[in-house]
């Protein structure tokens, strides 16, 4: 019995992660991050997240990008090295958190 709970929720783990790249690939963020995450020069690199963020604070900044860069001065300072800040995305709540698994999985 508990092997089907741990492979469910490895699965369901998985699921997420493959929502959450496939919002990723469907928001655009590749044209500034890359399909890779490795940065371009329209946006930085994005491999290295969970130094700087958790679930929440990552949700958070998402949402509204603008609102949490006014008081976070290491982003405001990346910000400039762009042409453009980080755009506001509108999605649902679920695809959000699906995105934000992908992101910090995929982080070192
Ligand atoms: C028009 C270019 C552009 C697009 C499109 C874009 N971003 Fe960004 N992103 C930036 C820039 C520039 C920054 C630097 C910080 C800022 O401006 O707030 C940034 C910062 C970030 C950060 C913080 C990086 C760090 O070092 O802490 C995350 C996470 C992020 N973006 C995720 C995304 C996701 C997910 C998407 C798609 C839903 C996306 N971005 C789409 C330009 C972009």
């Amino acid at each position: 019995m508990r092997w089907i709970v741990v492979t469910l929720s490895v699965l369901a783990g998985a699921c997420e992660k493959e929502a959450g790249r496939q919002a990723y690939v469907d928001s655009g963020c590749g044209r500034c991050h890359g399909s890779d995450l490795s940065g371009t020069r329209l946006g930085p690199r994005l491999t290295d997240l969970k130094a700087n963020w958790n679930v929440e604070t990552l949700e958070a900044y998402l949402a509204r990008p603008e609102a949490v860069r006014g008081d976070h001065a290491r982003l405001d300072s990346l910000a400039r090295h762009f042409p453009a800040p980080m755009p506001q995305f509108v999605m649902a709540d679920s695809v959000r958190k699906a995105l934000v698994t992908f992101l910090l999985v995929s982080s070192p």
